[in-house]
């Protein structure tokens, strides 16, 4: 695991765009996982606009996505897919036949079926993460078994209050959401995770200092991962006593 500090937020956000944009430009067919939340939001804004300045050329990159809520449909104004959208894929110009998310309006069985068919057959180049107060990834909560292939979750009573922020009503925010598993995402060639803010602190403690992989923080998975790399700034890296085995930069 590699650590990469940065003076600030917008400067690792630069970063993470510019480590994936080098993975794009070298395999231009290459499988993108991406995220949605705010985090990565600084991100997407890099690479459109790397995109329009010419830089990056997406015209054959494909993009499969983490998670989506359950019940909403694709262009719902809070589903993921039209975050995805509006934040990147309209602008660089990814259609649909070269993305792929979770249908939250579609039945499930059915459409786990469909996703873990993709996953089987797709394995992911590179993964963008964030992680949640919780240390979820994905939408894999604290104590649950870290499955592989997608799966339906309840969310925490937190994370739908964190998310809360982007519904006009608290009370229409989903309490279920479809995620791929953590298998799935230990199985990515590579996994970059972008976190920053107090509230991550936590999280990040347990996934950088020495201690265990443990369920109560599905983010330590990552501790197995042969090449990740954890962007953080320097007000959320401060006071995190990193292992010595982590490469700082
Ligand atoms: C969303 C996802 C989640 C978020 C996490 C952090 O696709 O996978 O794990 O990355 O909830 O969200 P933000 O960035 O809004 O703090």
């Amino acid at each position: 695991m590699k650590l990469v500090i940065s003076k600030s937020y917008e400067e690792g956000a630069r970063r993470v765009a510019s480590h994936i944009a080098a993975a794009v430009q070298k395999r231009k067919d290459l499988l993108l996982g991406l995220a949605t939340g705010s985090t990565p939001v600084p991100v997407y804004r890099c690479l459109a606009e790397g995109n329009a300045r010419g830089e990056i050329d997406f015209s054959e990159a494909r993009v499969v996505n983490l998670d989506e809520y359950v019940g909403l449909a694709k262009d719902h104004p809070n589903s993921y897919h039209r975050f995805m959208r509006e934040n990147l894929l309209d602008a660089v110009g990814i259609p649909d036949s070269r993305f792929t998310i979770p249908r939250g309006d579609a039945p499930l069985e059915e459409e786990l079926a469909r996703l873990n068919a993709f996953a089987a057959q797709n394995p992911i180049d590179l993964q963008l993460l964030g992680v949640g107060a919780n240390g979820h990834i994905g939408f894999n909560e604290p104590d649950t078994i870290f499955p592989d292939g997608y799966h339906a979750v309840t969310l925490a009573q937190g994370t739908i209050q964190d998310n809360a922020r982007f519904f006009d009503n608290p009370e229409s925010v989903p309490t279920m959401a479809i995620t791929m598993g953590i298998g799935t995402i230990m199985r990515a060639g590579e996994i970059i995770l972008l976190a920053s803010g107090e509230n991550k602190r936590e999280a990040m403690r347990a996934l950088l200092e020495e201690g265990d992989v443990t369920p109560a923080v599905p983010v330590t998975a990552l501790k197995l991962h042969g090449n990740c790399t954890i962007y953080l700034d320097e007000a959320l890296a401060k006071d995190i006593a990193v292992a010595p085995y982590i490469t700082v930069e």
